[in-house]
């Protein structure tokens, strides 16, 4: 019999990895099938991304090995779009490196700064991406759990000194997936400064910087003093611009941090394809006006579902930023039975809170990923499940 390794049986079983197969079986049975689960919303990609691939992939010298270089144009526009949107200059070529998708440059961080004996803080609930790549470099994740209490915030005062002093590194992520909370400045700097304090480096996982309302404009860390000298900030084009199946983003950071993490990288993989890349440049040259787009109908979409969920007896939180709506379940009631009811006798597919952590228990995430009438029936037909629990 295969012995696998220790390292694969400290992996927590994937929360999304299931529910394909268990879709598709609904689906074969003719169950009118609403899915808010994964955050991957029905919006079709931009034009310009579509016509620039279309273009692009003409051309044979597109079809050649990216290697990490990747395309130059790509990385150009992802700095031209930083110091647009954010006020930052960073070098295209040293401080920037292109993504198959943030997922596997927050995987491969870890490999590039985590040893056995580290200690890397995971937000619970959190992107089980964070514990995933923390098991996979081997060293040990420390889960701090993000509640109501802190405004899930996570505060890293809060973290038993001897944990701190093993720590390596931290995840942040703000807007929150899955709780949609935001982080206030005053936040970013007391916890830089610590990090700082502590030689603490801080992954922060950015893919929600363009899905805000109300007037919020999310940060990047780079706004924070001190932040160059602690931070990687990982930047996506999947909720931004609808882009999640082009498997596009980058990382962006201090020279020899970019550099640890692409001598990985050249081990992993040869880099995302280029005609991709060279969507990826004209959507980022027209950055602003594609994302107004579509925040506006995000917002259209939260606007209808936090009413169709409180009148369906959830009483959700309005969240300010993320395609996501973070819903307490009452209490007693355990996020995976009503997920589990919720797919079999509602068709509705949301995501339990268990799937992000064992702190997220009594929670389930909406993706706002259809339409605003499909969320209204998706919140009516969860009330009936509530109902009947
Ligand atoms: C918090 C967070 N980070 C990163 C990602 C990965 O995005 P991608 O790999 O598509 O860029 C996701 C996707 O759901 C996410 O929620």
């Amino acid at each position: 019999m295969t012995e696998f390794s220790k390292r694969l049986a400290a992996l927590p079983g994937y929360p999304m990895a299931e529910l394909p197969a268990i879709k598709r079986r609904l689906i074969q049975q003719g169950v009118d099938l609403i899915d808010v689960g994964a955050g991957d919303a029905d919006f079709p990609p931009p034009r310009v991304a579509v016509a620039a691939l279309t273009q692009a992939i003409q051309d044979p010298a597109m079809s050649r090995y990216p290697f990490q270089i990747g395309l130059p144009a790509f990385r150009e526009a992802a700095a031209a779009y930083l110091k647009r949107r954010f006020g930052l200059t960073f070098d295209a070529f040293a401080e920037l490196h292109p993504l198959l998708g943030s997922k596997e440059g927050i995987a491969h961080f870890a490999a590039a700064v985590l040893d056995p004996g580290d200690v890397a803080i995971v937000p619970d609930p959190g992107y089980a991406v964070y514990h995933g790549g923390t098991v996979l470099a081997g060293a040990e994740p420390y889960l701090y759990a993000l509640t109501a209490r802190t405004q899930f915030l996570l505060e890293m005062e809060e973290i038993p000194k001897d944990v701190v002093r093993r720590t390596k590194l931290v995840y942040l992520n703000y807007p929150n997936n899955p709780t949609a909370a935001v982080a206030p400045r005053d936040y970013l700097e007391r916890t830089v400064e610590f990090c700082e304090r502590h030689d603490i480096l801080i992954a922060y996982d950015n893919p929600y910087c363009e899905i805000t309302f109300d007037g919020y404009v999310a940060p990047s860390i780079f706004e924070i003093p001190g932040a160059r000298e602690v931070a990687v900030e990982f930047h996506s084009l999947s909720k931004s611009f609808c882009m999640t199946g082009w498997r596009l983003g980058w990382a962006v950071g201090k020279r020899e941090l970019i550099a640890a993490m692409a001598k990985v990288k050249n081990y992993v993989d040869t880099g995302a394809f280029l005609a991709v890349q060279a969507a990826g440049a004209a959507v980022l040259g027209d950055a602003e006006e594609i994302i107004r787009g579509y925040v506006a109908q995000f917002r259209e979409r939260r606007d209808a579902m936090v009413p169709a969920l409180a009148a369906s007896g959830f009483d959700a939180e309005v969240p300010r930023a993320t395609l996501y709506v973070w819903v307490p379940l009452p209490e007693g009631l355990g996020s995976g039975a009503f997920q589990r009811r919720a797919i079999e006798e509602a068709g509705v597919v949301v995501l339990p809170g268990s799937a992000f952590g064992p702190g997220a228990e009594g929670f389930f995430r909406v993706a706002l990923t259809v339409g605003t009438a499909r969320l209204r029936e998706a919140a009516e037909r969860l009330g009936k499940v509530l109902a009947a629990v």
